[in-house]
């Protein structure tokens, strides 16, 4: 009698080095290609993937362009990105060619929201600026007016999209910091918005002109393109201090280092930018501005439940189970 062959695992694409624990799970459930060298991957390589594997795990350093997609012949079918935001991928073409698509939400909430607290206050009382200057042998003792900061308890924190993350930052500032949080997000439930403690503005520049922090959370797309440019910038209070912990192109880097530049707005704290991981010359010269190499939700215990979300969509998918964050 002849012995019965294995049945075969999915071949899957891991498009950089992910927490060792979430690796070994990934070998365990498929037949696994690991890019050891943990350098994103170029398009010929994505395209490479497309072609000789049965699913892609890539993160938001993979372009997945409809060049990418189309490869043809194609095998990819289902790619499961490692995060919540998926605008890394065409995701209008993975949908018309009948690619499954999936994201890591609610893993990274609590982290990215403490990470936008922490710019905030971080730019409210010029950590980095007092931290530089103690470790340049600049500090030459205590003094009344030596840098002074902005207060955070009691002010009112502006959030622009007031999804998961949104939500966690406002909850933060009402119940941590007592602040009083507004918010523009017209399709989020009035009774959501409830439970994160913020009150509705009609516009966009409603928020701008009332809020002494504001703090973006809406994912990318054509329509935020540089929804923070100059004429926006114009209408916050000199006193105010803009926070970007969403994506780097929702804000006009340039516009924004001109306002910055002028005292025309306080500060800055950004986690994201808009060519990652090349940063604005003008911002680097600026002191009050926060940056940070978009560390939102790197801390060990999300990025290994990033991973295993990311494997349980593939599982699922595998399993002719409809994956639980299908995006596309
Ligand atoms: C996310 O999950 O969107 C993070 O920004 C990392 O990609």
């Amino acid at each position: 009698m002849s012995e019965a062959s294995p049945p075969t695992r999915p071949t899957l694409v891991v498009t950089r080095r992910l927490p060792a624990a979430v690796e070994r799970q990934a070998a365990e459930l498929f037949d696994v290609r690991l890019n050891t060298t943990d350098t994103a991957l170029t398009a010929e390589q994505l395209a490479d993937a497309m072609r000789s594997a049965d699913a892609l795990l890539p993160t938001v350093t993979d372009a997945i362009t409809a060049a990418v997609l189309s490869v043809s012949p194609r095998r990819v079918k289902i790619v499961a990105n490692f995060g919540v935001g998926y605008n890394n991928i065409d995701v209008a073409t993975a949908r018309s060619l009948g690619i499954v698509v999936t994201n890591t939400p609610d893993v990274l909430t609590d982290d990215t929201a403490d990470l936008a607290m922490t710019l905030l206050l971080t730019a409210a009382r010029r950590v980095g600026e007092g931290e530089r200057h103690v470790r340049a042998g600049e500090w030459t003792g205590w003094g009344p007016t030596h840098m002074l900061g902005t207060r955070v308890s009691g002010k009112t924190l502006g959030i622009l999209g007031l999804g998961r993350i949104g939500c966690g930052v406002a909850k933060r500032a009402s119940e941590g910091f007592g602040m009083r949080v507004i918010y523009f997000d017209p399709p989020v439930p009035i009774g959501h918005a409830r439970a994160c403690g913020a009150a509705p503005r009609a516009s966009i520049e409603d928020v701008l002109r009332e809020s002494d922090f504001v703090s973006l959370h809406m994912p990318a797309s054509t329509e935020n393109h540089h929804l923070i440019n100059a004429e926006r910038l114009a209408l916050m209070p000199r006193h105010a201090i803009l926070i970007n912990t969403a994506r780097g192109d929702i804000v006009d880097e340039a516009a924004l280092a001109a306002a910055l530049g002028r005292g025309a707005i306080t500060a800055a704290g950004l986690d994201v930018f808009e060519r990652e991981p090349a940063v604005n010359p003008a911002l680097l010269k600026l002191e009050n501005v926060v940056l940070l190499p978009h560390l939102g939700s790197a801390t060990t215990e999300t990025r290994v439940a990033m991973g295993e979300r990311a494997l349980a969509n593939l599982k699922s998918y595998f399993s002719d189970t409809p994956p639980r964050d299908r995006v596309a």
